[in-house]
């Protein structure tokens, strides 16, 4: 990825800290990053270190104490309706069909509600899920579960995709599955992404670049990039520079881990 790109996500020193009785609870330290157009960034970082809260402030749920958060090259700090996100569990409504979980989604962030149709048609098919669109949610496994919810997120008009440990609740194997599908639309698609994930595997499978982050109070410890060409596949963890990486960020997140006790 070049420089050059136009940057779609950018966070400037955003800090955030709770209540914890009378004291504040420092949860995120001044965290800078970047995602430029069509760029995959992952952010990995320790359980509890802030990652799902970064996600509450750039939807615009909550506000940083410190800092700002531009969409899209625009001011979006507390602003919401700007992201598309795709959480932890797939979080379809039980009551409507899989094509309408699409389709709803896609007509509330403003698009026609024909064309909102359409799209979702298609692209169920496209990802051979033609022949549950009109069922309900819950005749679908959890992977095609979060192959629809991770639709719903991809066709929404949005600058930035935000994926919050998307793949956490799937089984081994299923999660392998759905890491090479995900490499293959995202390649053919390649729209803006914002990753979180606990696994260093996925994160250098996946992307183009890493945040590590340290414990909460979360800092960047270090922003790396990762060599491996696309297309990629999900083997390439057998490449000898993948094992180098892979101890390098383990080290990093052991080291900030010790500083964080
Ligand atoms: N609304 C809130 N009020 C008070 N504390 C909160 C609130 N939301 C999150 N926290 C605290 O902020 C810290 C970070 O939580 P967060 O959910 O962002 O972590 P995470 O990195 O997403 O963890 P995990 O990897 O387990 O999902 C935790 O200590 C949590 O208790
Ligand atoms: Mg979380």
């Amino acid at each position: 990825m070049n420089g050059e790109q136009e940057v779609k996500l950018r966070l400037d020193g955003v800090s955030k800290s709770y209540a914890r009785g009378k004291q504040r609870h420092p949860v995120l330290d001044r965290i800078s990053l970047t995602v430029r157009e069509g760029e995959f960034v992952t952010l990995i970082g320790p359980s509890g270190s802030g990652k799902t809260t970064l996600f509450r402030l750039i939807g615009g749920v909550e506000r940083p104490d410190e800092g700002q958060i531009y969409i899209g090259g625009e001011l979006a700090t507390g602003r919401r309706g700007l992201i598309s996100y795709m959480p932890q569990q797939a979080s379809l409504f039980p009551w409507m069909s899989v094509a309408a979980n699409i389709s709803s989604a896609l007509a509330s962030a403003g698009v026609p509600a024909k064309e909102a149709e359409t799209l979702a048609s298609r692209w169920l098919e496209r990802i051979g899920l033609g022949a549950v669109a009109k069922q309900y949610p819950h005749v679908l496994s959890g992977g095609m579960q979060q192959r629809v919810s991770f639709l719903r997120a991809l066709l929404m008009p949005r600058d930035i995709m935000c994926l919050d440990e998307p793949f956490a609740a799937l089984d081994a194997l299923t999660r392998a599955d759905m890491q090479a599908w995900l490499l293959q639309l995202w390649e053919a698609e390649r729209r803006s992404v914002l990753f979180v994930t606990h696994s260093i595997e996925e994160a250098l499978t996946l992307s183009d670049r890493i945040y590590v982050l340290s414990p909460a109070p979360a800092r960047v410890l270090a922003e790396l990039a990762v060599p491996f060409p696309r297309p990629r596949r999900v083997g390439v963890w057998k490449d000898p520079a993948f094992v180098e990486l892979k101890e390098r960020v383990l080290a990093m997140l052991g080291e900030g881990a010790a500083h964080g006790r």
